[in-house]
């Protein structure tokens, strides 16, 4: 099973430039959670903090009971094993074939025999869809490949975790939906966290269990993606739009005199960007059928429907919604507490949980 990390107060500066505080999370085992925000806002940073790249100077992040922001290097050097990470662009050596990029952490970080270590690399290539590529180099591949091999590099080292710096950049949409596929497919196979930090909407939609948004040097929300989906927070809403028309600005945040000269111009008809109004909780994407069920999921409905009573409204009721017959039993003989009765619906109209409606509200 994957493992949990415990995030704590965590506050990162780079000389006297502070660029998130306070900042405090958990990723719950093996669950997919994405962080959101603008560029710029330290998502980036955030990653590197959490494998002890970058030292935060307050706060904690525990894993496995080891603090990553305080323990000793050679603390460090054995929690890193737990983690696998997949950077922007792969990362990949260029001038390695893709089977001896991938086997390089095994060659690096065990005593592995290279019978074995072709056992594994091959292994994993598969699993990333990779099968038959292994003496390409970096160069002769689409970015989508670089990306999943990427990925399974990161495997290699059996992580409890992995961390995903936008997967999608540079990737088409449809590409994008490939490699977040292989992400629930991966997670459902090895139970690991995930957590990717992204800017795709649909991603954020369609593949996370917990959703956070990190913006103006803070965790604006981290929770079940019903809360952050149903939320109607401004930086949330325009976020999820990508819209003009907001608190962000061209380069982050806008000043409060950049802001009304601004709503000027949208109340006098300028168009404020974004395609479409982007509303409610579409089903989230399941792994690839014949694959196993995610243990992360089964135990996020638990969780989720022990915290229910916690949600706003909508967000309870975006939870109720997606429910199946199957989750509803699972979740009726699991519940234990006294709040709402799992599977019970609030009364009131069945809300839609899926609509993306034209146009402005
Ligand atoms: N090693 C570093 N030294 C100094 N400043 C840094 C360093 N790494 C990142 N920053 C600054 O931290 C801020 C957040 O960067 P980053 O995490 O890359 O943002 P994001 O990934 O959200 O786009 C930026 O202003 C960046 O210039
Ligand atoms: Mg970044």
């Amino acid at each position: 099973m994957g493992a949990e990390v415990v995030v704590e107060g965590l506050t990162k500066s780079f000389g006297n430039q502070n660029i998130w505080r306070d900042v405090t999370l958990t990723l719950p085992a093996g669950e997919v959670s994405a962080l959101l925000g603008p560029s710029g806002t330290g998502k980036s940073v955030f990653l590197k903090s959490m494998i002890g790249l970058l030292k935060p100077e307050r706060g904690r992040c525990i894993v496995n009971g080891v603090d990553i922001v305080t323990c000793s290097e050679r603390q460090l050097y054995e929690a890193r094993k737990l983690f696998g990470v997949l950077f922007q662009d792969g990362a990949l050596f260029g001038s390695m074939n893709l089977f001896d990029n991938v086997a390089f952490p095994l060659r690096e970080h065990t005593r592995k025999s290279e019978t074995e270590i072709r056992r594994i690399v091959l292994e994993k290539l598969d699993m990333t869809g990779l099968t038959g590529a292994d003496r390409k180099l970096p160069g002769e591949i689409s970015g989508g490949m670089r990306k999943r091999a990427g990925l399974a590099r990161a495997l290699v080292l059996d992580p409890q975790i992995i961390l995903v710096d936008e997967p999608d950049s540079g990737l088409d949409p449809v590409r994008t939906t490939y490699i977040s596929q292989l992400f629930l497919d991966v997670n459902a196979q090895i139970d690991a966290t995930f957590l990717i930090v992204t800017h795709n909407i649909n991603l954020a939609r369609t593949v996370p269990d917990n959703i956070g948004m990190l913006f103006r040097k803070e965790l604006v929300m981290f929770g079940p993606r019903e809360l952050l989906l149903t939320s109607e927070e401004p930086v949330v809403r325009q976020f999820l739009n990508g819209r003009m028309d907001g608190p962000i600005g061209m380069s982050e945040e806008k000043d409060s005199a950049t802001l009304a000269a601004e709503k000027a111009l949208f109340e006098a008809g300028h168009g404020s960007g974004g395609v479409e109004e982007v509303t409610g909780v579409p089903p989230q994407m399941r792994p690839t059928p014949g694959l196993p069920d995610r243990a992360g999921g089964r135990r996020r409905l638990d969780r989720v429907m022990q915290l229910l009573h916690t949600l706003p409204e909508t967000a309870q009721e975006a939870v109720l919604a997606s429910l199946s017959g199957e989750d509803r039993r699972h979740a009726g003989t699991h519940q234990h507490d006294e709040g709402t009765v799992a599977g019970q619906r609030p009364r009131g109209p069945r809300p839609s949980t899926h609509s993306v409606r034209h146009g402005r509200r």
